[in-house]
């Protein structure tokens, strides 16, 4: 069977969108369905090419036993021909990843989605930024995390 492709994109590529991709693989892995996705994540932003995630993120991560290995990378007009879905964690997020694929009159192949569509238990209609704030907002962002991811692998597969 074809691998399905799923790109999670957020503003920086260090907290949010970083830890969905953990979150999902973490998923695909204890359903034994590793063979079956290529997962990857992507910022709209440029700042942190290269680095880690987020220190705090990656500590809240670790402590639910999931560890997050992803560099941040800037999206990319390819990803929007190479993704069968492109997951945004925040409606700025969404209405970037929309404007750049008009502008650049980029391919219709992704469908690109909002992951707090998928959600069933949290209520929130984003994916709060938890940058700027304290150790708790990684905890939140997790815990919605685990239930929009879930309910979005329900979804495509
Ligand atoms: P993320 O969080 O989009 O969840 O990775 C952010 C990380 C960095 C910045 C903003 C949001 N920043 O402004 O540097």
């Amino acid at each position: 069977m074809k691998k399905q492709t799923v790109l999670f994109v957020c503003l920086g590529n260090i907290c949010r969108s970083p830890a969905a991709e953990a979150i999902f693989l973490d998923l695909i892995n204890k359903k034994g369905l590793n063979d079956s996705f290529i997962v990857d994540s992507a910022g709209t932003g440029s700042w942190h090419i290269g680095k880690k995630a987020d220190t705090r993120m990656r500590i809240a991560s670790r402590k639910r036993g999931v560890e997050i290995f992803s560099r941040a990378r800037q999206i990319n007009s390819n990803d929007f021909e190479k993704f069968n879905y492109i997951v945004a964690m925040d409606d700025s997020n969404y209405e970037n990843i929309i404007d750049m694929k008009s502008r650049k009159s980029l391919s219709d192949f992704a469908s690109i989605k909002k992951i707090q569509n998928f959600r069933s238990v949290f209520h929130e209609i984003e994916v709060p930024d938890p940058y700027f704030g304290g150790d708790e907002g990684f905890d939140n962002v997790l815990d919605i995390l685990e239930d929009s991811v879930s309910g979005f692998l329900d979804t495509i597969y």
